[in-house]
């Protein structure tokens, strides 16, 4: 029977990158998932380029009971020091918006990053792997798994959120926690697209496909200028993405196409200028076509009516009807969310170590604890932060 350092769960981001840090510092470690590829949401990540940190990382950036939790490791283990360890692996990347790092090459390269990091340090890695049951015996951790039993001075939990069950994702560090006493904060899914009832989804469906920029904000929390994506089931895109993690049930939002309070001057110029056009075509300068048609029906105006016969009231209720206050009735949950909000209560960790106040050697790092980042690499930016302070107790 094999006694070791560490029994990392879970060989996604945090597991992996965890597993080589204490590998790194002479620990002793075992990396146990029951999926068949290691990394699989690396893999899929950032559409295969993986956005592997943002610049901008900072605790307002995260959803948590405690957004002040995040702060300790995301200052020890910062979005540069990441992207020094990508350099250093010769991976070459880019910058798409403001901050946001992303691989010029597959997602791929990072997850080989992170299994050559573990293994170069003598880390086991192994797959397929069940865990039936996690108990205490003595100062150990006894570990029954599929494949027998191990024993470890130190428990890691790393086996992410609910999100994406298809590629292996479980409630299991939920369990685990509740198992050992430790509180776990409601989960729900976040970063996921909004649906609608019957009335508003009858408004977007024709308009699938569509993209155009917004600010969207929900009733309570940051507001995020971004596209909207109107979808067969609802709105989705980065900005419903961001607000859904803020979103509740019963909630509005508004998706505000004119933030910049410039759309009823600009449609009264127009109708000086050339006043005997249609006044959906005027629209349609200033937002794509079927959406100008979506904000005239809103309106109650007619698309094919002349714009100089529009008096400035109507302008004014169309330039009205572009900030729409929409009703989502729920979310497309976990099968498509790319985060679990919620999980395990850092009111129970050490935010240095990621250990259990309560359950000494026992960590949590990663999705698996309530810090939620939004989209734009945050995440991956949790998950190599938290793994990295944990690391440096193993
Ligand atoms: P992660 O999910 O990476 O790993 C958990 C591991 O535990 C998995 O390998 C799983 O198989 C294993 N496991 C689960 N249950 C187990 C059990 N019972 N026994 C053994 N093993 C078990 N973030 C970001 O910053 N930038 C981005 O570009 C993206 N893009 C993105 C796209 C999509 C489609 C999704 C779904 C998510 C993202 N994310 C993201 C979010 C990001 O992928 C996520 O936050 C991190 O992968 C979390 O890292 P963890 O290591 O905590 O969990």
């Amino acid at each position: 029977m094999q006694t070791v350092d560490a029994v990392i769960l879970g060989a996604g981001a945090a597991g992996l990158f965890a597993a080589g840090e204490a590998a790194a510092r002479g620990r002793s470690v075992v990396v146990l998932d029951h999926a068949r590829r290691v990394g699989e949401k690396i893999r899929i990540s950032g559409g295969g380029r993986c956005n592997f940190t943002n610049l901008s990382t900072a605790p307002e950036r995260f959803l948590s009971a405690n957004p002040r939790f995040a702060l300790s490791a995301l200052r020890r283990f910062t979005p540069r020091d990441f992207l020094a360890r990508v350099e250093g692996a010769g991976i070459s990347w880019t910058e798409k918006a403001a901050g946001q790092l992303f691989c010029e090459g597959k997602a791929s390269q990072i997850v080989q990053m992170l299994v050559g990091g573990a293994e170069a340090g003598g880390a086991q890695i192994h797959t397929e792997v069940s865990v039936e049951e996690v108990t205490r015996e003595g100062e150990l951790f006894r570990i029954a798994t599929s494949d027998g039993v191990l024993f470890a001075r130190r428990l890691v939990v790393a086996t992410g959120g609910k999100s994406i069950p298809k590629i292996g994702a479980t409630g299991f560090g939920y369990r685990l926690a509740e198992e050992f006493g430790i509180p776990v904060l409601e989960t729900r899914p976040g970063l996921v697209p909004l649906t609608f009832a019957e009335q508003e989804l009858g408004r977007m469906v024709p308009l699938a496909g569509v993209a155009v920029p917004a600010r969207v904000a929900p009733t309570k929390g940051p507001g995020f200028d971004e596209p909207v994506l109107f979808t067969h089931r609802g709105l989705s895109g980065p900005a419903i993405l961001q607000v859904s993690s803020y979103w509740r049930e019963g909630e509005a939002i508004t998706a505000d196409l004119d933030p910049g309070r410039s759309l009823a001057a600009a449609l009264k110029a127009a109708r000086q200028e050339a006043g005997k056009g249609q006044i959906g075509k005027a629209l349609a300068r200033h937002m794509p076509e079927r959406v100008a048609g979506l904000v005239l029906d809103l309106a109650g105006v007619d698309p094919v009516a002349r714009l100089a016969d529009q008096g400035n009231a109507v302008l004014d209720r169309i330039a009205a009807a572009a900030r729409m206050e929409l009703r989502p009735v729920g979310t497309e949950g976990y099968r498509t969310a790319e985060v679990t909000l919620g999980g395990v209560d850092t009111a129970a960790l050490d935010g240095r170590s990621m250990e259990a106040k309560a359950v000494p050697g026992l960590h949590f790092i990663g999705e698996v604890v309530d810090v939620t980042g939004w989209l734009g690499g945050y995440n991956f930016q949790w998950a190599w932060s938290s793994a990295w302070a944990c690391a440096q107790a193993l």
